[in-house]
């Protein structure tokens, strides 16, 4: 019982808008003055000729058009049935990847891409494999590359399968988020159960190593049935993945998100326990808990590079490849080049635009400064390891953060010792708040907290 009224105190307490730390400084922290054009694509070049030899470089492109909106979704789309904006959307695509072709004095290593939305899967297998092939010409693949897609299963046909499976995509996220009817229509995503397991069954037979389902927990009339329900239908069919989101709500942000009244969401304790639920059926299935929201099977290349302590986390979340260098592509992409980072336009049209005129659409980037760059090692070494070694710690701490660690450690979420910190296994669910600790750029640029979801 009193164990039961601590863990709601800390949820009370935690549960604050808190990034998600897919990159540090966050991006509404972002420092854009003096960034150029020219000031970004001399960091790509720099950051190219120290690592592509070595590490090779990663490609995210960001496809948004989305056929109807599903009205919780915080991503960056575009919603239309019209298909005849795949071919310019591709066209500006491929010139912004001239521009950067031209920076790089060697022959791009290719050890990662990975295609996300908005919903790849809207644009045909013909278009995706010129988009693809396009993109390959003239590089090398790194020997242990990974290439990935994010489909939808009411969307994604087996020609999309083989076509990406035939360019060397292996491993596919479907996007399932919660299998009852009412949360479905609440949400203005019906898709039943079957196209899961048909498009399911199609990926594992053309051989795809890795499919991962996205799930969410904290949408409009979840319950602990539905919640359990939908774990228990999913289980039938062993993804090798599971990512079990906490729900973002931003309405302000997103307004779709307006379809339905914040007293239909399962509030913050309910929030929490629908969470406990999905990850103790997890656990008993045999899943691992990776971190942050997402589980893997033992076998799993992102549950061995966790074991490895090889984990890694990006734009696009934890991923299992290390390279110093990710150009994002397409409409509000994110690329990172180690000594800064860089967002392109959000909309569709503008981006198309400053690409035919400019060969780039950046809006916004931010050059790391060298504390910058040992803070991110810090969150970086958190989330990925639940731990932080006492080296980073003392060239980062100051009395504001002893005493936040020091209030956490009584709390029982880490304790500090000789080697540094960990997180105990209480303190998972409040890794993000644990990462924010170190965050001077949030804490010194208050307005920003508007941008970020709650932590719990
Ligand atoms: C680009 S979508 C996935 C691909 C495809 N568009 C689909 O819906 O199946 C990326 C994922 O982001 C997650 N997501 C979107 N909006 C979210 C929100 N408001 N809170 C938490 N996760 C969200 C969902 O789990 C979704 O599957
Ligand atoms: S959840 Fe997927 S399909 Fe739905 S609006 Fe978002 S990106 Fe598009």
């Amino acid at each position: 019982m009193e164990r039961n009224n601590s863990q709601a105190l800390l949820l009370r307490k935690y549960d604050v808008p808190t990034p998600r730390y897919t990159s540090y400084p966050t991006v509404p922290c972002w420092d854009n003055s003096g960034f150029t054009n020219e000031t970004w694509l001399d960091v790509v070049s720099r950051t190219f000729d120290e690592s592509n030899h070595e590490k090779g470089i990663s490609l995210y492109i960001h496809l948004p058009f989305c056929e109807s909106l599903c009205t919780y979704c915080a991503c960056t789309t575009r919603i239309t049935k019209n298909h005849n904006v795949e071919i310019p959307y591709i066209q500006a695509i491929l010139k912004e990847w001239e521009t950067y072709r031209k920076t790089f004095r060697s022959k791009p290593i290719i050890r990662e891409i990975h295609l996300g939305g908005g919903t790849p899967t809207f644009f045909s297998p013909m278009n995706l494999q010129w988009l693809i092939s396009y993109l390959l010409e003239d590089t090398d693949l790194h020997p242990d590359y990974e290439f990935s897609f994010e489909g939808h299963p009411n969307n994604t046909t087996q020609e999309h399968l083989q076509t990406l499976f035939d360019l060397g995509f292996t491993r596919v996220s479907f996007g399932v988020q919660d299998l009852n009817e009412r949360v479905q229509q609440t949400i203005n995503r019906i898709q039943p159960f079957k196209n899961l397991e048909q498009v399911t069954r199609l990926a594992r037979a053309i051989g795809y190593k890795s499919i991962s389902y996205d799930l969410i927990y904290g949408l409009p009339f979840q319950d602990p049935f539905t919640v359990s329900d939908t774990i228990d239908k999913i289980l039938t069919l062993k993804p090798d993945r599971i990512a079990f989101y906490s729900y973002a709500h931003v309405p302000w942000i997103k307004p779709g998100q307006r379809g339905y009244e914040d007293a239909d969401l399962p509030s913050g304790s309910l929030k929490r326990h629908l969470y406990e639920i999905g990850r103790f059926k997890l656990l008993k299935a045999d899943y691992e808990d990776i971190g942050m929201d997402h589980f893997a099977l033992r076998h799993d290349a992102l549950f061995q590079a966790h074991r490895a302590h090889k984990l890694h986390r990006n734009f696009m979340g934890y991923t299992i490849t290390n390279t110093d260098l990710l150009i994002g592509l397409g409409a509000s992409a994110i690329s990172d080049g180690k000594y800064a980072y860089a967002q392109n336009s959000k909309k569709v049209e503008e981006y198309i635009t400053q690409i035919k005129n400019n060969g780039l659409a950046l809006i916004k980037g931010h050059i790391l400064s060298d504390h910058d760059m040992l803070v991110r090692q810090c969150i970086l070494q958190i989330s990925c390891r639940g731990e932080l070694n006492d080296d980073l710690l003392q060239q980062v701490v100051n009395a504001d953060i002893l005493n936040a660690l020091v209030d956490m450690e009584r709390e029982g979420i880490l304790y500090l010792y000789s080697g540094g910190l960990k997180v105990t296994t209480a303190g998972a669910p409040f890794i993000r708040n644990i990462c924010s600790v170190f965050d001077e750029r949030m804490k010194s640029n208050t307005g920003t907290h508007t941008a970020y979801s709650r932590a719990i």
